[in-house]
């Protein structure tokens, strides 16, 4: 297990576009198998390679229900509206009420290069929706439509 140090909101490398992964090797794989133990260990339910200071197109999420993992993912379809409350690992101790499709469908790649897709409704689909905003360097804030109070 290899714990990374998880970037905060402030340093410009969150506001970057990653790109593409184009290797699959054993690089990827470390880089993956470290974004999911740094997020099962912070508690988070997501986390993006850019998170970790790398620009590629790479993700991790677990809503609870078991390890997802997407490399160079796409919104293919998305549907509803959604206002719950998100944070980000980024910015500790923030949280606000963002708007969000209801459902979305991805597709993607997993850590092989295998073509995968994925369908979300709620948490899932807020979660697809945020850790694949970060790898274009965009932050939950920007879709906040209030920010709540914390102590
Ligand atoms: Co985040």
């Amino acid at each position: 297990m290899a714990l990374r140090n998880i970037i905060k909101e402030g340093d410009p490398v969150l506001n970057k576009k990653c790109r593409p992964v184009e290797k699959f090797d054993s690089r990827l794989h470390m880089l993956l198998d470290d974004m999911r133990d740094t997020m099962y260990n912070a508690d988070g339910v997501g986390l993006a390679a850019p998170q970790v200071g790398i620009l590629r197109r790479a993700l991790v999420i677990d809503i609870g229900e078991g390890l997802i993992e997407l490399v160079n993912p796409k919104i293919v379809m998305k549907s509803g509206e959604q206002h719950e409350q998100e944070g980000c690992l980024s910015c500790p101790g923030e949280y606000g009420i963002t708007v969000r499709p209801k459902y979305v469908k991805v597709k993607g790649q997993d850590r092989f290069g295998n073509d995968v897709t994925y369908e979300g409704s709620d948490l899932l689909a807020r979660a697809l929706c945020h850790e694949i905003d970060h790898l274009d360097g965009v932050l939950f804030k920007a879709h906040v439509t209030e920010m709540l109070q914390t102590e």
